[in-house]
């Protein structure tokens, strides 16, 4: 096979930024998917409807000035709100009927970037969680748990069976997606869980293991959260992904920071690989044998999750080696210097 057409994906969970950065990214998710979840953990985080319709304003002006009016018009920001403690369920509610918000995204304190304004005390959002229930509305959660005392390359495993086992089964109609899973146990959870529990998969997790960070040296641009596992918790992301399964499907977690952030005494977690996420996707399928898996997982699975109809026209790959650049701006994108078999038209 040495060309791919398939219904034009979505991105299920990206970070487009704010101000200059959003600039760069937001033109290159752009053209790459149709929709895309957008993470609101700005500073200060999106934790209004009125706050999401502003900064999905500034994306669609971003997509506009970087790439023009056809790709403008062809590409939906999907907004989320962050969740605090003191969120108002019905600002949700009304942003949520309104089209404004998509789903709310549930960071645990301290798990990651920008994520102090996170929830503490998960008794403190039942509202939310029961408004959510109540309405269909997704909850996204990064799910890590943030005890010092456990081991970082554990928190995900933990958290599961801490955090967000019980929380299921307080509130069984809850729509769950546990975001850019990295293990074995997360995988076999989701598998083995209610209809309404899925979970998106990043291209860099199906790439690299915990070996990638330490690979001659200390590689900052292989650092993200939740950090890269062992080696066979790389291949039972790879399993699931390809499996075939409408519970996984694709969200890129693609999170951009400068060099001199990266390249720091403490340098900020995420992985920017936007530009080439389908390339970087396909690849996998394509090793795995399964490119007549891509399309369900890319472009079918989110949508019927969330209750969105499937996107129109199509995107076609073809299978022409090109080679990452080291650096796009002031970012060094995911692949950076390697060579790719597959090639957006
Ligand atoms: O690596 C990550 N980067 N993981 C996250 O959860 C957040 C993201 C970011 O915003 O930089
Ligand atoms: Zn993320």
């Amino acid at each position: 096979m040495n060309t791919l057409t398939i219904r034009r994906p979505d991105d299920w969970h990206v970070h487009l930024r704010d101000g200059a950065l959003l600039q760069t990214v937001a033109p290159a998710t752009a053209r790459q998917f149709g929709r895309a979840i957008v993470m609101p953990n700005l500073r200060p985080p999106i934790t209004t409807a009125a706050a999401a319709r502003d900064y999905r304003e500034r994306i669609q002006a971003a997509v506009h000035a970087g790439g023009g009016e056809a790709l403008a018009a062809a590409f939906t920001p999907l907004m989320t709100a962050y969740l605090t403690e003191t969120l108002d369920p019905a600002d949700l509610e009304l942003g949520h009927c309104q089209g404004v918000l998509t789903a709310v995204k549930l960071y645990p304190a301290g798990a990651t970037t920008n994520s102090d304004a996170g929830v503490r005390d998960l008794g403190a959002i039942t509202p939310v969680l029961e408004a959510l229930e109540r309405i269909g509305m997704p909850l996204l959660i990064h799910g890590e748990v943030t005890d010092s005392a456990i081991d970082i390359f554990d928190r995900e495993a933990v958290f599961i069976e801490r955090v967000l086992d019980p929380l299921l089964r307080r509130h069984p109609g809850l729509k769950v997606v546990l975001e850019h899973i990295t293990t074995s146990d997360a995988v076999d959870f989701v598998r083995t869980g209610p209809a309404n529990l899925a979970a998106t998969i990043t291209p860099h997790h199906l790439h690299i293991n915990r070996n990638a960070l330490f690979a001659g040296g200390l590689r900052p641009d292989m650092y993200c959260l939740p950090v890269a596992k062992r080696e066979l918790h790389r291949l039972a992301l790879r399993a699931a992904a390809t499996s075939g399964n409408p519970k996984f499907f694709l969200g890129t977690d693609s999170a951009p920071h400068e060099r001199h952030a990266k390249e720091s005494a403490c340098g900020c977690a995420g992985i920017y690989n936007a530009p080439f996420a389908l390339e970087s996707y396909a690849a996998v399928f394509d090793a795995e044998n399964a490119l007549d898996r891509f399309e369900a997982f890319a472009s079918e699975h989110g949508p019927r999750f969330y209750g969105l109809p499937l996107n129109d026209g199509t995107v076609t790959l073809e299978r022409t080696p090109q080679t990452v650049p080291e650096h796009i701006d002031a970012l060094v994108p995911f692949h950076a210097g390697e060579t790719l078999n597959w090639q957006l038209v």
